[in-house]
């Protein structure tokens, strides 16, 4: 992506987007030379066509530790660089962030490990994003906060800038009290959410298990979609609330599902582009032409079930029941928080995995599986996503997965069958994929054989009912509904008063 270095932005803005990551890294080459790239993940996906139809800000971090940036504009976003320290990315990002949030909130998969200097770093760098979202917002302006390593900023922004109407939204998972409670800063957690005026989750059971922590640690009254905060604070575990209650007045909290989406025409209409259909018919001849190509498409990460769909795929060939002649799956695993040790070693995992499979049951003309640790050009993806018979999504826990969404909205030819995991948020409105528990290994592979042998008939009706979902239901009517029941707390206010 190119991008101008513009003098710094004097302006405020009314709509600010706080997010770690911003749309943009910065990538330093070995020549020293340096450009900006399109960062990874679903958030940026998300996100990016909602910030071109605002004009507002993008604050976040640039990929690269002691970055100090001016303010400048990419591909019409402003982009405004928040500077994290090597120090910073240790304790926050790889700490905090992802061996501690990360794992805590998908279900513990990994153990998370719980640090007093990670927590200290946490709650710092929180308050510089907030003193920089507080510093773009113009006055009574909308701010929306991103996602996990960010949970302090509403709170710290409202006691900042009050005139300020405060979303947020979190893109992974919100766990079960009984997993989240685990967590030995819980409750300033979810004190740091409540600051916020609307909270979106991706499932209606996480914001099912955020409503409860705020009534187990709070003590605040929840109903339906709404939490009471009073405005008199009361210390967890004061049982006081009837003396609060006659008094005192609160602010009402928003906290319910707006299940995440995709620009799904966008990736539509490149997938009706000829070149790129060419493109998918050259992958075919290129992998040697096999009856079935299966593809995964996920960041390198434990929550993604990758180990559990090869062993599934390992033991179809070792069986006979698929053959590296027949079938081929391509692996396309993005490089992924390389410098955490769980990362380093499901790296390590399923690269032995992947050789092993390739060397036992491999032809010199035929590998069972194209492993690819890198990631393409959305050309490429969508050129993937059109050569792929069967997309395997088998994630041990996920807030949504948008490779899912992606997938579906590529195939208007109406064929391709998606193998789906139901601890996946997406399941939620796929539910004609073919739903699996990725842990029941017999149970996955005979979804994969149902995959590979499904009727074409079978297969155009399940895929038009997915793809009216995720076309109707795509990431501007996502950002949309937000941002009206946002916007409704800033007109008709959030403070009540408790009878
Ligand atoms: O969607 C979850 C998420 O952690 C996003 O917040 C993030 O942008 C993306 O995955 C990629 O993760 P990271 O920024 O740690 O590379």
């Amino acid at each position: 992506m190119n991008s101008t270095v513009k003098p710094k932005i004097s302006g405020k803005y009314d709509f600010v987007v706080v997010s770690n990551r911003l749309p943009v890294d910065r990538v330093i080459e070995a020549d020293g030379s340096a450009s900006w790239a399109r960062s990874p993940g679903g958030l940026v996906t998300a996100l990016e066509p909602v910030m071109r139809q605002n004009d507002g800000a993008w604050i976040g971090w640039g990929g690269q530790p002691d970055l100090e940036f001016t303010p400048f504009e990419s591909e019409g976003i402003h982009v405004v660089p928040v500077a994290l320290s090597a120090a910073d990315l240790k304790y926050y990002y790889e700490g905090f962030s992802n061996d501690t949030l990360w794992p805590l909130y998908h279900d513990v998969i990994a153990p998370p490990s719980f640090h007093r200097e990670w927590w200290e770093s946490y709650v710092e760098v929180n308050q510089r994003f907030a003193d920089a979202a507080a510093a773009a917002a113009s006055p009574g302006g909308v701010v929306w906060v991103q996602d996990y390593q960010l949970q302090l900023v509403p709170k710290l922004l409202r006691e900042i800038r009050p005139d300020l109407t405060i979303g947020f939204f979190n893109h992974i998972p919100f766990p079960p009290y009984g997993i989240y409670s685990q967590l030995p800063w819980r409750t300033q957690i979810i004190e740091g959410l409540l600051g916020a005026d609307v909270i979106g989750f991706q499932r209606v059971a996480d914001a099912s298990n955020f409503q409860r922590a705020v009534r187990r640690l709070k003590g605040y009254v929840t109903k339906g979609s709404q939490v009471e905060v009073p405005l008199v604070d009361m210390s967890p575990g004061v049982r006081v609330f009837g003396e609060i209650k006659r008094q005192g007045s609160f602010r009402t909290v928003v906290a319910r599902a707006f299940p995440i989406s995709i620009d799904a025409s966008s990736f539509e209409e490149l997938a009706r582009t000829p070149a790129i259909q060419e493109r998918a018919k050259q992958i075919r001849e290129e992998l040697g032409s096999p009856k079935t190509i299966m593809l995964g498409v996920d960041r390198l990460d434990y929550t993604k079930g990758i180990g559990h769909r090869l062993k599934a795929y390992g033991e179809l060939l070792a069986e006979g029941k698929l053959s590296s002649e027949d079938v081929t799956l391509v692996q396309v695993a993005n490089p992924s928080r390389e410098r955490v040790q769980a990362y380093i070693e499901l790296r390590d995992e399923i690269e032995l995995t992947v050789g092993r499979i390739n060397g036992d049951y491999g032809t010199i003309a035929h590998v069972p599986i194209s492993y690819q640790h890198h990631g393409f050009p959305r050309e490429e993806m969508v050129a993937l996503y059109l050569a792929a018979d069967v997309m395997l999504v088998t994630a041990l826990r996920d807030g949504m997965n948008l490779v899912a969404k992606e997938y579906v909205a590529c195939r208007f030819d109406d064929d391709g069958v998606l193998v789906l995991s139901e601890f996946a948020g997406a399941s939620d409105e796929l539910k004609r994929a073919l739903l699996i528990n990725p842990h029941d290994i017999d149970g996955m592979k005979e979804k994969i054989m149902e995959a590979i042998g499904m009727p074409k008939r079978d297969r155009a009706a399940r895929m038009r009912s997915m793809r009216k979902r995720v076309l109707e239901h795509d990431v501007s009517r996502w950002s949309a509904d937000f941002l009206k029941v946002l916007e409704s707390r800033a007109h008709h206010g959030s403070q009540g008063h408790l009878l």
